[in-house]
């Protein structure tokens, strides 16, 4: 058994968090070993950075400290939880991953795609997600989505450009490399959405038994 790294992206709103839920309960139904986890975050000391990088504060955040808050946090989640897990030979179903710090900091705050892949290359080694799924909607659905969900953080706070330039990062990030990502409609229902769900399953059951 090999463990399969699967990663969840898309704006707020998307359904990622709801739909991270159903996955892992499909494939534990078959018998597989699920870690669930997020980032920022996934440890204490990584959610004590997703805490500096969310809170409102008076004090702008420069892009590049954004930046290597992102990096800093997904380095001790990386070694703490995603590399031992994966020896273990477990699935790790992660709510954001690099995907999102190429969408956010790259397409959002408008930092060079090459910076952040040379961070990616420090931090992470060779290690990529074997499997993404990138949940994606029209901007306004998803900001309704998390506006109804209460106070806004740091992210949520920004304008309709800065989400457009997250989507389209993410559909380039998807359309570069097909046979990584499935791009999902989340603008669907969630009863379509989990049925795309499903049909992704013979495949990902596949490769953790692989
Ligand atoms: N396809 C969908 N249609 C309608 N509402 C949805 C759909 N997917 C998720 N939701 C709702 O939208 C809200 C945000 O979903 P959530 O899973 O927390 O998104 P994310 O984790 O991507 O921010 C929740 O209230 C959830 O029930
Ligand atoms: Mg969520």
């Amino acid at each position: 058994m090999s463990g399969l790294f699967i990663t969840l992206e898309g704006p707020e709103g998307a359904g990622k968090s709801t739909n991270r839920e159903y996955l892992a309960a499909r494939l534990r139904e078959q018998g597989v070993d699920v870690v669930m986890t997020r980032e920022p975050g996934g440890t204490p000391l990584a959610e004590r950075i997703r805490e500096l990088l969310l809170a409102p504060s008076d004090e702008a955040m420069a892009a590049d400290t954004e930046l290597l808050l992102m990096f800093a946090a997904r380095a001790q989640h990386l070694a703490e939880v995603i590399r031992p897990a994966l020896a273990r030979g477990v699935v790790v179903l992660c709510d954001r991953f690099t995907d999102a710090t190429y969408a956010y900091q790259g397409g959002g705050r408008g930092l060079p795609v090459e910076r952040i892949a040379v961070l990616e290359d420090f931090v992470q080694g060779a290690l990529r997600p074997d499997l993404t799924l990138v949940f994606d909607l029209p901007v306004e659905v998803g900001l309704a989505r998390a506006a109804a969900r209460g106070r806004l953080d740091r992210f949520e706070q920004e304008g309709q450009a800065f989400f457009e330039a997250v989507r389209q990062a993410y559909l380039q990030r998807a359309a570069q490399a097909p046979q990584r990502y499935s791009l999902l409609d989340a603008g669907q229902s969630l009863e379509a959405v989990q049925r795309a769900i499903d049909a992704l399953l013979p495949g990902i059951l596949e490769r953790c038994r692989g």
